[in-house]
């Protein structure tokens, strides 16, 4: 894609990696169409345009509409950055079935909403850039996280599918997949707790939760700097569909490849030898 000024539609700008990547793009002149839930959002213009738009991302409805509007105003959209998403701290056992179907809603289903109604104009103009922030943990779950990791990984899933079917119409698709960030994700305003407690899981789900409310406000990752990396991902010729920000995700997401591959390995005779026996030539 050309280096020249882009427009963008990025969901959850009020705040975060949304807000960071906004600024970014508008003071180097780009045209952002950003969604909060409220509808505005304070962020200085830069030498760009600002339109904002009002989403609740669990909204069906209204995502269709914002989506069709987003469309409508300036006729095309180079880049869709699915940003808006909260992590749920629970081990897998203790999670209620309204906490995992709103962090599926928010961070899988509203994702794949705004995906899905972007495509037929995508389509239409045979180009654009879809890219989708999941995590670290959508790559190599810790404990604690579980069904945040499960909705990460869906978006993965999908996005690595869809990547392979609109790579011929001219749309390429990108995963973002921080590590720990300084932006609210871990505030009180943004990731939410299960009240479960168990006492077996005080050494696995229990520490996870620990360290993360230790690290609050201490994250090793600049979301100034991940905002210039996404913007240097799209406007790259030759996007990657995987895109690791911070040295954290960068070792996990190792860790989670050798492991992997040591399973594949060490398990491959008994992985082949599940097929029917070849007929005989
Ligand atoms: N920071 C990290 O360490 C980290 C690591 C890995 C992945 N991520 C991912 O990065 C993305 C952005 O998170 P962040 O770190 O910037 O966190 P943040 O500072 O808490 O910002 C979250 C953004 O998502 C919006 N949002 C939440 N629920 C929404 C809903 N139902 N509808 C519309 N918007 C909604 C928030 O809007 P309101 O202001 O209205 O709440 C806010 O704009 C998320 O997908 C998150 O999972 C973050």
């Amino acid at each position: 894609m050309s280096s020249g000024p882009k427009i963008w539609l990025i969901t959850g700008v009020s705040r975060g990696f949304g807000r960071e990547l906004a600024e970014a793009l508008l003071d180097r002149g780009d045209t952002v169409i950003g969604t909060t839930r409220n509808g505005s959002a304070d962020i200085p213009r830069g030498k760009g345009r600002l339109d904002v738009l009002a989403l609740d991302v669990t909204d069906a409805r209204a995502v269709k509409t914002a989506v069709a509007a987003a469309f409508r105003l300036h006729r095309k959209i180079d880049v869709i950055v699915n940003n808006a998403g909260y992590g749920l701290l629970s081990s897998v056992e203790e999670a209620t079935d309204e906490e995992i179907e709103h962090v599926f809603a928010v961070n899988f289903h509203g994702t794949r909403r705004v995906i899905q109604a972007a495509l037929p104009h995508l389509r239409a103009q045979r180009s654009g850039h879809i890219i989708n922030i999941t995590s670290m943990a959508g790559v190599a779950p810790n404990p604690g996280s579980g069904y945040y990791a499960a909705a990460k990984m869906a978006v993965e899933g999908i996005s690595q599918s869809l990547a392979k079917e609109v790579a011929p119409l001219g749309i390429r698709v990108t995963l973002v997949e921080p590590g720990a960030f300084r932006t609210d994700f871990l505030s009180e305003h943004s990731i939410r707790r299960s009240t479960g407690q168990l006492q077996d899981y005080a050494a696995t789900a229990g520490a996870a939760h620990e360290r993360l409310a230790a690290m609050a406000g201490k994250q090793a990752g600049d979301p100034a700097r991940a905002a210039a990396a996404i913007i240097q991902a799209a406007d790259s010729p030759k996007p990657p569909l995987h895109l690791v920000l911070g040295a954290d995700a960068y070792h996990r997401t190792r860790q989670m490849l050798d492991a992997f591959s040591a399973d594949l390995e060490t398990w491959k005779a008994v992985s082949i030898a599940a097929d029917y026996e070849p007929p005989p030539q």
